[in-house]
């Protein structure tokens, strides 16, 4: 599919671009472009385009703003060492994008479109990609229910749309590690709902304990599951992963109420490649307390396009309380880290062809 550009009559200027490049903050910061497809029952994918970034026009009545028909991706493009730009597996995020869509009753949209639409945006706003060390331009397509009709039931119509926003890191900076709250009078998902989708309802679903861990001076909240309030589950926007005295690394099985985080699975990759062992296996909140307190666990940490890797410092939560190692970012972690991040930033030989190298 061939996206049009439609020239911006105003862009941000070289000087001011520059500057907000300098601090961008997260998702606070927009360029010029968005890239845009529709779709109708009738007509299928049409009117692909590359245009400036702009407020949507939408009827009040428009199925999104009713009963959240909305999914989204998030990934992250990267000025290359020694020159050029990459994208990270975006075929992961095509097809999740795509699985996203049919648990939300979304018409899928082709793998090849969405991986198109991504590159011709980096492509034209590729200026708006930071040079600074740990930055990135993140990119976020999304689809929403655009039909205006009252009934519960799919849209005919479907707006999907990608914006993109060079950030800097997730977490405020200095943060060595990051302190979770136990949540165990909310839960993020259940089984047969919509916790491995990626969509908007969830994180509305998430808010009001984010609120509590934030009252409780954490940085996020840690969830468990719905049945047993025992198993740990993940983060409200990020994967968790435990690393143990032995070497071997260990995150919560792809159950069916977890996002299927792509660093996750890069992340286990990476860590067999390295010769360590990684499970897929449940893990019992209290477990993890004892483990922490015994030694037999010594580093934590969550991940996402996001977040990257955050080291976790300390849990926090009505029964339980314990630091992780001395609270501070760990030697597997800060390993499994720079070699995700040495492949992102082309450093690394690709040894998985995880790298989409853009002309
Ligand atoms: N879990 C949730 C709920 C998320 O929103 C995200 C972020 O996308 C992740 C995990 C990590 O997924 P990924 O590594 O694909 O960004
Ligand atoms: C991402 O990591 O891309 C997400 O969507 C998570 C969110 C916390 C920003």
């Amino acid at each position: 599919m061939h996206f049009p550009v439609e020239s911006h009559l105003c862009p941000v200027g070289e000087d001011q671009r520059e500057a907000l490049l300098q601090a961008p903050g997260f998702g606070q910061v927009f360029t010029d472009h968005m890239a845009t497809i529709r779709y109708s029952k009738n007509q299928g994918w049409y009117d692909a385009k590359i245009g400036p970034r702009q407020a949507l026009s939408l009827d009040p009545a428009a199925l999104v703003f009713h009963y959240a028909q909305e999914i989204y991706e998030g990934m992250k493009a990267y000025r290359l060492d020694g020159g050029g730009t990459g994208l990270f597996r975006p075929e992961a995020n095509a097809r999740r994008f795509r699985r996203s869509a049919a648990r939300l009753a979304m018409p899928p949209l082709p793998e090849e479109m969405f991986i198109e639409s991504v590159r011709a945006l980096v492509r034209v706003d590729n200026a708006w990609i930071p040079s600074t060390q740990g930055f990135a331009l993140y990119l976020r397509p999304f689809m929403i229910a655009t039909e205006s009709v009252l009934g519960v039931r799919a849209s005919a119509d479907y707006l999907y749309c990608v914006v993109a926003s060079p950030v800097g890191p997730y977490f405020r900076r200095g943060a060595a590690a990051v302190t979770l709250w136990v949540s165990d009078n909310f839960t993020r998902a259940a089984l047969g709902g919509t916790g491995d989708a990626k969509c908007g309802g969830n994180y509305a679903a998430s808010l009001a304990a984010q609120a509590e861990a934030i009252r409780e001076q954490c940085d996020q909240v840690i969830f468990l599951d719905a049945v047993e309030r025992r198993w740990i589950e993940e983060l409200g926007g990020m994967n968790v992963f435990f690393v143990f005295a032995d070497g071997s690394i260990q995150t919560p099985p792809l159950s069916g109420t977890i996002l299927a985080g792509i660093t996750r699975e890069s992340l286990i990759t990476l860590a067999r490649d390295m010769g360590l062992v990684a499970r897929e296996e449940p893990y019992a909140i209290d477990q993890w307390q004892d483990d922490a307190k015994s030694g037999r666990l010594l580093e934590s940490f969550a991940c996402g396009t996001a977040a990257v890797v955050a080291p976790i410092g300390e849990v926090k939560g009505r029964k339980h309380r314990f630091i992780i190692g001395d609270g501070g970012p760990g030697p597997i972690t800060e390993r499994l880290k720079s070699a995700l991040t040495d492949i992102q930033l082309g450093r690394a030989p690709d040894t998985h062809s995880w790298l989409d190298r853009l002309a």
